[in-house]
């Protein structure tokens, strides 16, 4: 490897990037006027949790899951104020609760195994696949017992798990899929949209994702059945018992989305494929540049998959690489450009797990008719060899980056890696 002049920026020398990338931040003219319009016009919010015609919110709050029903072709849409409560909401829809088990991925964002316990629900984890980071079906075949009512799967990084694997699994064992799909709004897996092959779908808009709205969710289904319920999940249905006897069953609650922020997410819907494309383009760009790099792995992305890398997903061979994943992010970070130490830790290590307690000092529903869970390090090997050695990311490509900054960053990696002798 050529010898480059300059010094390690972690050693005191000169970093690639002198001033830090601007923070992605996607919001344009059109969706200042909305909003500004609304601002003098108002009613900010326009819902009433109780039975009559404002129990399903105001008009921009049904033009937003009008837009989503049109553009991703399913036949219900349910806006929430943020995916966390959608996928809470996507619980409730299904009727799970005490009693019953959700087999989740450990590598997603804490969301997905909450909102499983938030109704008394327990969730257990199956491994990943390290092509995809999403769920392995042959794992999730094995964590299969009576009780589990659902697949959570999240769609990460920006494309879908391998349906053509869970699907058949689903239909065997008689479960319902659910797709968190916060991270992969846009992405397509044999052309069907992601969120919509699971029988729910939850989309997320806070200000990291690919399109945002400040806070924001989306709930999709094409049963009837759950979107009612998701609706009076939403909105205190408990107050509609006498119109919808089931609400009476269920816990409402007020995970209502304003109209400030359904008209802002509209108009950031429109511009999906847009953002998809210029996002799309740099990947390409910066892919094409890591080109022959020793053990830096791009991820391969199957025909299936129409993949929109909401972050650009890296895994490192370290022996390849002659210096440790976590120096390496070190090191680039120090040159100006942040990179991941893995992600998030398996999200079964977090103390709520290895204690058992997430309601006070009660173990319940760990422990609740006789239920029993294995949480210990060593359950999801792949994903801990991910998070404690190989897996990297950087948030590189997402508008409004340019070919400079990718220049930038490519600059800054050839720079460590000429340098690694000097690394420890
Ligand atoms: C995979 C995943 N699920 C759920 C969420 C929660 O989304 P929200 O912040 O909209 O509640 C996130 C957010 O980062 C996420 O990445």
């Amino acid at each position: 490897m050529k010898k480059t002049l300059s010094k390690l920026a972690i050693n005191g020398g000169a970093p690639v990037l002198k001033h830090p990338l601007k923070v992605p931040y996607l919001i344009g003219k059109k969706e200042i006027a909305v909003v500004n319009k609304l601002l003098k016009e108002g009613p900010l919010s326009d819902f009433i949790g109780a039975p009559g015609k404002f129990f399903l919110g105001g008009k921009h709050v049904r033009s937003l899951e009008a837009a989503f029903v049109k553009k991703f072709k399913v036949k219900h849409a349910v806006s929430f104020n943020s995916a966390t409560t959608a996928l809470h909401g996507a619980i409730v829809a299904l009727g799970i609760g005490p009693g019953d088990e959700v087999i989740v991925p450990p590598y997603t964002m804490s969301a997905t195994p909450m909102a499983v316990l938030m109704n008394g629900a327990v969730p257990i984890f199956a491994d990943i696949l390290p092509g995809t980071f999403c769920l392995d079906a042959k794992s999730v075949e094995k964590a299969i017992t009576k009780r589990t009512k659902a697949i959570f799967v999240a769609n990460l990084f920006g494309q879908t798990a391998d349906f053509g694997a869970l699907l058949p699994l689903a239909k065997k064992y008689k479960l319902k899929i659910i797709e968190d799909n916060a991270q992969a709004a846009g992405a397509l897996w044999r052309g069907r949209p992601a969120g919509t092959i699971g029988d729910i779908g939850v989309f997320s808009f806070n200000v990291h994702k690919t399109i945002q709205s400040g806070e924001g969710g989306v709930l999709v289904t094409d049963n009837k059945h759950y979107a009612l319920r998701a609706q009076l999940c939403r909105n205190h249905g408990e107050n509609l018992a006498g119109v919808y006897p089931e609400a009476g069953l269920l816990v409402g609650s007020n995970y209502r989305m304003t109209e400030l922020t359904a008209a802002l997410c509209e108009v950031q819907l429109s511009r999906l494929e847009y953002l998809t494309k210029k996002r799309r383009a740099l990947v390409a760009y910066l892919g094409k540049s890591l080109k022959g790099m020793k053990g830096i792995i791009v991820p391969p992305v199957s025909k299936e998959n129409y993949h929109v890398y909401y972050v650009y997903p890296l895994t490192v061979d370290e022996k390849k690489l002659g210096i440790s994943r976590d120096t390496l992010v070190d090191a680039m970070t120090a040159e100006g450009h942040p990179m991941s130490k893995g992600y998030l830790e398996p999200l079964y290590l977090l103390p709520i797990f290895q204690k058992k307690q997430a309601f006070n000092a009660t173990h319940f529903p760990f422990d609740y008719r006789g239920m029993k869970q294995n949480y210990k390090k060593g359950i999801c090997p792949v994903t801990e060899r991910l998070y404690e050695k190989e897996f990297t990311f950087t948030m590189l490509c997402q508008h409004p980056r340019t070919k400079k900054d990718i220049g930038s960053f490519v600059r800054a990696l050839k720079k460590v890696l000429a340098h690694k002798n000097e690394l420890q």
